[in-house]
């Protein structure tokens, strides 16, 4: 259950120890929130898992709890060691509580408050989502509120931003999340896992206009995504390409489809966005491990010099999973005198926008992405 803390007066300068275990990272990270909200990134240790999920194709979930068992030990202490700092220097800990693979969102959440019992601390348990929409504001100082486009291999999703916990959303995908898509294709043409870097090295010697890909709802006026139809079209003709130069073009047409997906959604959540926000600066985020991309940010950045936004997307390092946004996260939440129970559950669901998961329910259960 989320609380208002009433320990007395907000500390003015907060550290705060981060945890993230909802897929196939062991990251743990601490971060300084300063009085006037300038962010200190301490520590952050990001341990992945890559060789354990690498000969299945993809992540499996019991491999992945079992592993976040194994490694979350070290890892905290690695993060506390390299941000020079004991237990007794931390006023909190924040551990993502979902959404994600439950049997690890429950390691570094029962992580989390064991170090809160033992060390008499609040604990903020972070939606992993929200983690994403603030990861930006690690590098810059990106004030609220903001329009934010998450693309990861479990999200996709256009977001408004308007503070820690107050976010609305405009877009989903109706099935697979962007990086699923880049990840799935990927293991069609043959690439290791993750999927989408492989398919953006082997994009970069093809020509996109060799294949001809669909363009998923295209009748609709909304901000949605689908990434199926795509999926499947380019599976089937994975099998029929013969020849490096073919399997490149396939890449580029690929990536040239999923990068024109997501800019086609993103005009129209600007469209929409600036017309709710007259007279206000404009600002766009995207975030996420998509973010990565090379033609997804450029085709983003001419989103944002057509409709006046500003652009910014997290350092590299923050794109992907960490514990870093994590923790800046849980430091927000607790600026803001926001803390949560010994009890709170670990949630494989979890709907950034309650409101908007709840109203429309069509797009918020069933086919609807992993962690969506
Ligand atoms: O944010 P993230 O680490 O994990 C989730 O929360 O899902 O994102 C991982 C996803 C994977 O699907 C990966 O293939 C994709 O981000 N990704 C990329 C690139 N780098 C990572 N996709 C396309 N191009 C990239 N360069
Ligand atoms: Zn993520």
């Amino acid at each position: 259950m989320t609380t208002l803390t009433n320990s007395g007066p907000i500390k003015p300068s907060l550290t705060i120890l981060g945890l993230e275990t909802s897929c196939d990272e062991t990251a743990a990270s601490v971060v300084r929130r300063g009085e006037d909200g300038r962010v200190e990134v301490l520590s952050s240790i990001v341990g992945t898992q890559f060789e354990q999920h690498a000969p299945f194709g993809g992540v499996v979930p019991e491999i992945a709890a079992r592993a976040h068992v194994e490694a979350i030990d070290g890892v905290v202490a690695e993060a506390m060691r390299a941000a020079g700092i004991d237990f007794e220097a931390l006023d909190g800990v924040a551990a993502t509580a979902g959404p994600g693979l439950v049997g690890g969102v429950m390691v570094g959440l029962a992580f989390g408050k064991a170090v809160a019992l033992a060390r008499d601390l609040p604990l903020v348990a972070v939606n992993h989502l929200e983690g994403h929409a603030v990861s930006a504001r690690l590098g810059a100082d990106i004030p609220y509120p903001f329009l934010l486009l998450l693309v990861s291999g479990g999200h996709c999703q256009l977001l408004e931003v308007a503070g820690v916990g107050a976010c609305t959303r405009l877009g989903t995908t109706i099935d697979d999340a962007a990086g699923e898509a880049f990840d799935k294709i990927a293991k069609s043409l043959g690439l290791p896992y993750p999927g989408g870097p492989a398919l953006e090295t082997l994009a970069a010697s093809g020509d996109p206009t060799k294949f001809d890909l669909p363009r998923a709802l295209l009748g609709r006026k909304d901000c949605d995504f689908s990434f199926s139809g795509l999926k499947t079209a380019a599976a089937r003709l994975a099998e029929k390409v013969t020849g490096e130069q073919e399997r490149a073009d396939l890449a580029a047409a690929v990536q040239f489809a999923i990068a024109r997906q997501l800019s086609e959604r993103t005009d129209r959540a600007m469209k929409l966005y600036a017309a709710s926000h007259p007279g206000q600066p404009l600002r766009f985020v995207v975030a996420g491990g998509v973010a990565a991309n090379g033609a997804v940010k450029a085709a983003l950045r001419r989103n944002c010099d057509d409709n006046g936004f500003s652009f910014d997307a997290p350092p590299l390092a923050y794109c992907t999973d960490n514990a870093a946004m994590i923790a800046l996260a849980g430091a927000e939440r607790l600026a803001a005198g926001v803390s949560d129970d010994l009890d709170a559950v670990a949630r494989p669901r979890w709907p950034l926008d309650e409101a908007a998961a709840l109203s429309n329910p069509s797009n918020s259960f069933g086919r609807k992405g992993a962690k969506a």
